[in-house]
């Protein structure tokens, strides 16, 4: 697979992640035999980028991939992050933080979870509105210093943030959302990131897995799966939003791919800094995921899917 640099890391990784939350987190139980052999096909087929965090499970998830990468350390980049507590699993609630000692004990939980010396890629997953993130990242940087961790990165920042904690130190990533609904971070973010070498990894970029046609009623979607009181697949809405899956299947049939291709190859096409992660643990949906990575969407089909109205809802209900 092609590749791209995580920014001023200089760590280079297959232009298509694997996000390995859903095997273990937010979207129904996954099936750790099938989860693994998704990891290792991922890794067969180029893929060398791997993202988790202590809060999916919380902490099953990084056991999960901390037991598939064994033997194959060397081949890939592992991302974890930190800063999300989980208060309540039932309802995958979650509390901030990112003081500078919880963030050194969190790392100590993750190096032994994975079974690794060292994480490539360490993310405060939000920032704690109780500490100023100069603290956090200086922080973090400190664990680069230790060897504890290759590079640092944040995740769902606004500008402002991303100044201040950059002063802070030249941190390598930003993870956050972005797909064909969740285009915010077009404007400002992701200009910011390119002028600053800041790689951005978006997250869901398969909307959730909606924007591939999969999702056409609410009712379909199981009372525990995190999506069913997500406002953006609730009735009303998700019938308004089918109109944006028509639109993307239809730009799927003419250039030969599947939506999930193209959803991802318009992410894709975002610009060299971009790296998305999708997640599946499918190797049926892995496999066609990663056919994205060649695909190439004319000038036309990348128009009419800028064109695609907003969605209707909100992202969360309530924002991790
Ligand atoms: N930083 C953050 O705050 C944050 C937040 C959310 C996610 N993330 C990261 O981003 C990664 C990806 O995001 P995500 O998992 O929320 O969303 P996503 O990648 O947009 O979608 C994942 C969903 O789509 C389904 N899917 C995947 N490929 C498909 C295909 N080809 N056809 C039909 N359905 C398909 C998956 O099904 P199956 O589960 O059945 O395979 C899963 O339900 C996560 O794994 C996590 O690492 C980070």
């Amino acid at each position: 697979m092609e590749k791209r640099t995580l920014g001023s890391s200089g760590i280079e990784v297959g232009k298509i992640g694997l996000g390995c939350m859903g095997m273990s987190w937010l979207y129904g139980k996954g099936d750790d035999v099938e989860s693994i052999k998704v990891i290792h096909r991922a890794i067969e087929l180029g893929v060398t980028l791997f993202d988790t965090a202590d809060a999916y499970g919380p902490f099953t998830n990084e056991e999960l991939v901390g037991k598939a990468l064994k033997g194959y350390r060397d081949q890939v980049t592992l991302a974890t992050k930190c800063g999300l507590v989980v208060t309540d699993r039932e309802h995958h609630t979650y509390a901030r933080n990112a003081r500078p000692d919880y963030i050194k004990a969190a790392c100590e939980g993750s190096l032994k979870r994975l079974g690794v010396q060292v994480i490539d890629l360490y993310q405060l997953h939000r920032p704690d509105p109780e500490v100023p993130i100069e603290e956090s990242v200086a922080a973090l940087a400190e664990l680069v210093k230790e060897g504890k961790v290759r590079a640092i990165g944040l995740s769902e920042c606004d500008v402002p943030t991303l100044e201040r904690a950059y002063r802070v130190y030249p941190f390598a990533t930003l993870q956050s959302e972005l797909s064909l609904w969740t285009r915010d971070a077009l404007p400002e973010v992701l200009p910011w990131c390119k002028a600053h070498n800041v790689a951005f990894l978006p997250f869901s970029p398969l909307g959730r897995g909606f924007l591939t046609g999969q999702y056409r009623s609410a009712g379909s979607i199981d009372r525990n799966d995190f999506r069913a009181n997500m406002p953006r697949f609730q009735e009303e809405n998700l019938k308004t939003n089918l109109g944006m899956v028509e639109r993307v299947e239809a730009v799927a049939a003419r250039s030969g791919a599947t939506p999930a291709q193209v959803a991802l190859a318009w992410v894709l096409a975002q610009g060299e800094q971009v790296m998305p992660i999708p997640g599946t643990k499918r190797l049926k949906y892995l496999e066609e995921n990663l056919g994205a990575a060649t695909r190439e969407l004319s000038a036309a089909d990348l128009a009419e899917l800028d064109s695609l109205p907003p969605p209707a809802g909100s992202r969360y209900q309530v924002s991790p």
